[in-house]
């Protein structure tokens, strides 16, 4: 399957669902991508599976797929890794990929990690010991009208807007901002990564530039999440890592994530990895 930039261009996320079943054809596609998306960039091991609620009862579907702001959903994609830092960030690029992939097939999606039934999931999914379900994403047609709680989400987070580059990106140190045309061949990677989702659209990536490396840093939303929930700061860590690979990959940037920082970001800052 062929994941290209316009995916990332063009996602939006999806949180009123029409009731519909899916293509058998998209559905069979889906599965087998989900089979072999596997494997993050720092080595861990992630099991994903879509799990199809159209024959559940009220009940489970109660159960699982009962949110205030997301409508309808009966198909969701969940997965389980052993938790550990490494794993987080797996995690979160390993399913920006199935998103951007059920993208191509016509489906929309909606990350979710805040509330939802981490015991039902894990169960759905076979989890055993030490396994967790950092978070699972509701997926089907996108129904052609929003619900008022789908548009009142997306205002209250101000979901269409990013921040500036200034403020995101930067170009040798922590302090002189990134223009574009200083990106050179990554600014569209760079692109890529503005346009990723974040928990609350909190946006939390900072990158320096340092010639041919990219460094990845994360900015933390003071006292958003960290202790109760997984890290899901971290989380949108591997999704804008994830939407930077797939960018820089179409155009031929071949690259890879290692641990090792050769400039300092701003105080405050949480050094993350660096694609070099
Ligand atoms: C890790 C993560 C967790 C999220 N959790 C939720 C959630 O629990 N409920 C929800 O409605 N949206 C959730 N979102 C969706 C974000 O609010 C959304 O991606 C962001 O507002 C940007 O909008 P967009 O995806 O349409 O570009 C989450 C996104 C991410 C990346």
């Amino acid at each position: 399957m062929k994941i290209t930039f316009e995916e990332i261009k063009n996602r939006k996320s999806v949180r009123t669902f029409e009731d519909k079943l899916l293509e058998p054809a998209a559905k069979e596609a889906l599965v087998s991508f989900l089979k072999s998306n596997q494997t993050g960039p720092f080595g861990s091991t992630a099991r994903f599976k879509l799990v199809d609620l159209t024959g559940a009862g009220q009940e489970e579907l109660k159960q699982l797929a009962s949110y205030g702001n997301i409508r309808g959903p009966k198909y969701f994609m969940a997965g389980v890794v052993k938790k550990s830092t490494a794993a987080i960030l797996d995690y979160g690029y390993l399913m920006e990929k199935n998103i951007l992939a059920a993208m191509t097939l016509g489906l929309g999606t909606c990350w979710v990690g805040g509330t939802f039934s981490r015991a039902g999931f894990l169960q759905k999914i076979n989890a055993g010991a030490g396994e967790v379900v950092p978070a699972i994403v509701p997926l089907g047609y996108a129904a052609k009208n929003r619900d008022v709680s789908d548009t009142a989400t997306r205002l209250f987070v101000a979901a269409d807007t990013r921040k500036p580059w200034k403020d995101m990106f930067f170009d040798g140190n922590h302090e002189t901002p990134l223009t574009e045309d200083a990106a050179g061949s990554y600014k569209i990677p760079f692109a890529a990564l503005r346009y990723a989702p974040s928990a609350s659209n909190k946006q939390p990536w900072r990158m320096i530039k340092d010639i041919a490396r990219f460094h990845l840093f994360l900015e933390r939303t003071p006292g958003y999440w960290k202790e109760s929930r997984e890290d899901i700061q971290l989380m949108d860590m591997g999704i804008g890592m994830c939407n930077f690979d797939v960018a820089a990959e179409e155009i031929g940037l071949k690259g890879v994530w290692k641990i090792g920082a050769t400039v300092k970001g701003k105080e405050g800052w949480e050094y993350v990895a660096t694609r070099q």
